[in-house]
């Protein structure tokens, strides 16, 4: 068998991401502070609490993802911190972000920064947050006073991540904040988060010409149930247009299209700059006509599928080459700016990441313009609504002790980082289950995807 060696790009960028909630700690003037505190939202009544304590150490975790040879951390701005009360902006907070920054920059890692990851200031999820229209103006506010503070220490933005994920689990399965079980709502929801997506890449480009403006988009991959059943079929077809297509035709051409709306918004047109990959899993739909709500889908679970601690969702790693596959029919940059796997003991993810490396690897040789994979995440950190009980961390934490314990995989991806290749040794020595689907051609391209 052919063992051969996956090089990358020369100037591929090989970094990790992170969110404010889940790894500053005492951020309890947002919305899921208060969510967290209700009983039966999080699993085992976990909170976030401390978390990774970044707020007075983040410094100790960008030096181990220096040490790794990483090229680029993305993290997040929390607005509750910056923006404590509507329209009192906190000098001491946007200094803060700015040290983190700089401190980034000066171990070599380029920051990633993201506007907005899930939570908003407890003032503004009051008011109803992204269902009025007026979040918008209010997000453009924030977002101008954090490129005034910040943009000279960061030129790559993150406007707003997942918004298809905010608007669902909010809105829709409710199991995010505020809880609710409203498809229109959902759909304004989502409308909202574009324009205020908009508004912010308009702002940031007006203070900063020469910034990079993006945008994570969670990308789900979606198949019928039975592919031979035609309901099955123009159901997921629904679904996967809902959830991934739809947003995306909004962004490039300022068409909003239904189930959102029916609307030419030019200001939506052409304002990614690059657009963002978030890839964990696939899901089966079949047709169900009892629920309008869903789409009139339901999940089926796939019986041959190899499930992800906690239910997480099948462990997929093709589904990566076909979202990229997806996203380049956008004609950006594409950046992953997420990618990992819930694994507390570390069995599984370097077979993990190997695989949807190769994956990536696939879409490279095909000059797909992908510039970097940011692996989620460093440190294990909050889980939202699976709390502390899912890992997704290159290492370990005890968030009671804040003792940090670095797992197998983190020194494989070190080595892909600074080999900026994967070799056969490191196969072999972290994952050797993996051979006979990364060689010789077990992950060739599977068939062309449908349209955006
Ligand atoms: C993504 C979120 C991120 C993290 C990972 C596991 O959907 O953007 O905050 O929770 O899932």
């Amino acid at each position: 068998m052919l063992k051969a060696t996956f090089h990358f790009p020369p100037d591929f960028i090989w970094g990790v991401s992170t969110s404010s909630h889940q790894v500053e700690g005492g951020n309890e003037n947002n919305q899921w502070w208060d969510w967290e505190a209700e009983e039966g939202h999080i699993k085992g009544g976990d909170r976030s609490g401390a978390a990774c304590d970044w707020w007075h150490r983040a410094e100790e975790d960008f030096d181990r993802a220096a040490e790794m040879g990483l090229k680029s951390l993305r993290l997040s701005i929390e607005w509750s911190r910056v923006e404590p009360e509507p329209g009192r902006f906190d000098d001491a907070a946007l200094e803060r972000y700015r040290s983190m920054l700089e401190g980034l920059r000066q171990r070599g890692l380029e920051p990633m920064v993201t506007l907005h990851h899930f939570t908003n200031p407890r003032w503004l999820e009051k008011q109803g947050a992204w269902i009025n229209e007026g979040t918008i103006a209010y997000f453009a506010r924030y977002v101008e006073r954090v490129v005034q503070a910040l943009g000279h220490e960061a030129r790559l933005w993150c406007t707003i991540n997942e918004p298809n994920v905010y608007a669902s689990l909010g809105y829709l399965i409710g199991d995010f904040p505020p809880g609710h079980h409203d498809l229109k709502e959902g759909l304004l929801v989502l409308r909202h988060l574009l324009e205020g997506h908009a508004a912010a890449y308009h702002t940031i480009h007006r203070l900063q010409p020469t910034a990079q403006v993006g945008l994570a988009h969670n990308f789900l991959v979606v198949e019928p149930a039975n592919p031979r059943a035609f309901l099955d079929r123009t159901a997921a077809r629904l679904s996967d247009w809902a959830y991934n297509g739809m947003l995306l035709t909004a962004l490039q051409k300022g068409l909003l299209l239904p189930p959102m709306g029916t609307a030419y918004l030019p200001h939506l047109r052409r304002t990614l700059d690059w657009i963002g990959l978030n890839y964990y899993s696939r899901i089966h739909l079949a047709f169900d006509r009892h629920a309008p709500e869903m789409l009139y889908t339901r999940i089926v679970a796939d019986e041959k599928a190899e499930m992800m601690d906690g239910n997480y969702g099948e462990l997929y790693p093709k589904g990566l080459y076909r979202a990229l596959k997806r996203l380049a029919r956008l004609n950006l940059p594409i950046y992953i700016t997420e990618n990992g796997i819930p694994d507390a003991d570390d069995d599984r993810r370097p077979r993990a990441l190997l695989l949807h490396l190769r994956q990536l690897w696939w879409a490279l040789q095909e000059n797909l313009p992908i510039r970097a994979y940011y692996h989620w995440t460093l440190v294990d950190n909050f889980e939202w609504i699976d709390g502390w009980s899912l890992r997704f961390g290159l290492f370990e934490l005890d968030p009671a002790t804040q003792a940090r314990k670095r797992r197998p995989s983190a020194d494989l991806y070190a080595a892909i980082a600074q080999g900026n290749a994967i070799t056969p040794d490191l196969v072999e020595a972290y994952a050797p289950e993996a051979w006979e689907h990364l060689y010789p051609d077990a992950g060739a391209p599977p068939a062309e995807e449908a349209a955006l």
